[in-house]
């Protein structure tokens, strides 16, 4: 079973539209789907915007379906030049670039308690999705990938979170997925098409290009799912 958890509905409605098989419960006020996509057994889930809904969807999704792999999909704004609209951001690691502890002395984006800074996504689905991008026709960058609590889009925001931890997309659930994984021992990916800029264009690019950048995940996923689950 694979777990696939999208933010917004725009990231997961295509890919429960086209499951078969399906049953649905709902916890806490998200509908988790499970069927057949792409020949292999999948639940989905719409878990909302940001870290404390992505947690509360991981941590459930676990305990209820034990997936072998969960995979957070959606958009990014893009942190380097390497990135434009359309492209697609691979998550080799995943950070919390709003986790701050730094006036007791720890580096800015430390995980107290487990003392970790950055998760390593699932090294295998890293360079399947990879593939997957290219022969979509599309382009991919690996990095890092800075998650957080806010809407970047503004130049200063962008400069200081790839100054500060290297990254190369910030979106506002992945590290928190990865968090909840890594303490419950269960790999997990991200995988995030570039929606927009993440700086002061990006309040037009966003509305512009989400759908665009929505389906080329979608589009990614169900050939990782058909060639490579
Ligand atoms: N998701 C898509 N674009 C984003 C941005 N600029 N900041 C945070 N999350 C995003």
């Amino acid at each position: 079973m694979i777990g696939i958890i999208g933010a917004m509905q725009s990231e997961t409605a295509a890919l429960i539209a086209a499951m078969t098989d399906t049953t649905s419960e709902t916890v806490s006020g998200v509908t988790y789907t499970k069927g057949i996509l792409e020949g292999k057994e999948v639940v989905v889930a719409t878990s909302g915007i940001g870290k404390v809904f992505a947690a509360v969807c991981a941590q459930t999704m676990i305990l209820c379906y034990a997936p072998s792999l969960l995979i957070n999909t959606g958009v990014a704004g893009t942190l380097t030049t390497a990135l434009s609209v359309g492209d697609v951001a691979v998550a080799s690691s995943l950070v919390q670039h709003d986790m701050d502890t730094s006036p007791l002395g720890d580096p800015v984006g430390l995980v107290s308690g487990i003392n970790k800074i950055y998760f390593d996504a699932d090294g295998r689905a890293v360079e399947a999705f990879c593939a997957c991008v290219q022969a979509e026709g599309g382009k991919s960058v690996v990095g890092t990938v800075a998650s957080g609590d806010q809407f970047i889009a503004s130049p200063e925001k962008k400069k200081a979170i790839v100054e500060r931890f290297c990254t190369v997309a910030c979106e506002m659930e992945g590290a928190a997925i990865a968090h909840v994984a890594f303490i419950n021992g269960t790999p997990f990916a991200v995988l995030r098409a570039i929606s927009d800029s993440a700086d002061g264009e990006a309040r037009v690019d966003y509305p512009t290009f989400v759908k665009l950048a929505a389906a080329r995940s979608v589009a990614v996923l169900r050939r990782y799912l058909r060639e490579f689950a």
